[in-house]
């Protein structure tokens, strides 16, 4: 399984969890997936890519028509994580650029809740090539009436939670419903909107490592400032904002993703453009300062390796 290197986590650690073995493909100096050097790697024995369009850094694989050619050629899928379609829905067609599997992260773009580890559900959308094999049973028509039909030598079987998180999937369709075809659309543009409002007011205050267009999210990082991205992350929980992503995309040393999303008002994006600017400074002035933030919150800097491989789950006198 070939992913480019700005991959998230996730998308080698599922490839890993099927059996593949993942191959890292670099990006070139625009940040984006190398054409050429895909071309060396990709060969037969190679099931597929793994790849999301926008990238993780916000940026469109303009060569994405060259990509999914170069991979069909050699008889492999493309696979999209659909993490960042807030970008592109009602825009653009994923089928039409080469994609044959595509997963939809229902809690980033359809507004279920995110939930740690918890309510994650998504519909995964496939090219008609891949019907036979699809998870048996499946709904289908006959007449007035659906049925479930297991009658499906090429499937791949049954999956352990057929319906999925039923309640997710519903509170997704509603939204879905509720704004409509123009309402998708407009949330799309607000998200890019956002973003680069955003970039646009920081540019001159934060490093830019990939200079390129972005779309519903930008990547800065700490170059150049008097503190580091994990202090500037602290010290915005006591300026009453939720911190952006942090160190990740993996390929940007000290990353700062900022994705504000199409929900927030020109007046929010405001604030926290003063408080990026404004904890910049402090930065300079006096980077001492910074070592006990955040100070509002009962837990200011907690052990985060340790939380993540121990966690304590219930209370215990
Ligand atoms: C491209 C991409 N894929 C996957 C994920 C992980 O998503 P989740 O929060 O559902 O684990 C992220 C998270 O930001 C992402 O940016």
């Amino acid at each position: 399984m070939l992913l480019p290197d700005s991959a998230h986590g996730t998308n080698p650690a599922s490839a890993t969890l099927c059996g593949y073995k993942s191959v890292q493909i670099p990006s070139n100096s625009e940040g984006l997936i190398d054409t050429d050097k895909l071309e060396a790697i990709m060969d037969e024995e190679t099931a597929a890519i793994m790849l999301t369009n926008p990238n993780t850094l916000g940026m469109f694989e303009k060569d994405i028509l060259r990509i999914t050619e170069i991979v069909h050629s050699k008889g492999g899928l493309v696979y999209c994580d659909g993490a960042n379609l807030n970008a592109v829905m009602g825009i653009v067609k994923m089928g039409e650029m080469g994609i044959d599997v595509l997963h939809i992260n229902l809690h980033k773009t359809f507004s279920t809740p995110h939930g740690g580890g918890g309510p994650g559900a998504g519909p995964v959308c496939i090219k008609n090539i891949l019907e036979p094999y699809l998870p048996k049973p499946v709904v289908e028509k006959k007449g007035h009436n659906y049925f479930l039909n297991y009658d499906r030598p090429k499937s791949v079987g049954k999956l352990k939670v057929f319906n999925g998180n039923f309640g997710m999937l519903l509170r997704a369709y509603l939204y879905i419903r509720t704004l409509g075809p123009e309402g998708i659309l407009e949330a799309a543009q607000s998200a890019v909107l956002n973003a680069n409002y955003i970039r646009a007011k920081l540019k001159d205050t934060f490093h830019l490592p990939f200079k390129g267009a972005s779309l519903h999210e930008c990547v800065f990082n700490d170059k150049g400032q008097g503190i580091t991205t994990m202090d500037f992350a602290k010290e915005l929980i006591d300026h009453g904002f939720h911190p952006p992503t942090v160190y990740f995309p993996l390929i940007v040393k000290g990353a700062l993703m900022i994705e504000p999303t199409e929900s927030e008002s020109k007046e929010t994006l405001d604030m926290f453009i003063e408080s990026m600017k404004s904890i910049a400074k402090k930065g300079h002035d006096d980077p001492d300062s910074f070592h006990d933030a955040p100070r509002l919150p009962k837990v200011s800097r907690p052990d985060e390796a340790r939380a993540a491989r121990q966690p304590v789950l219930r209370w215990k006198k």
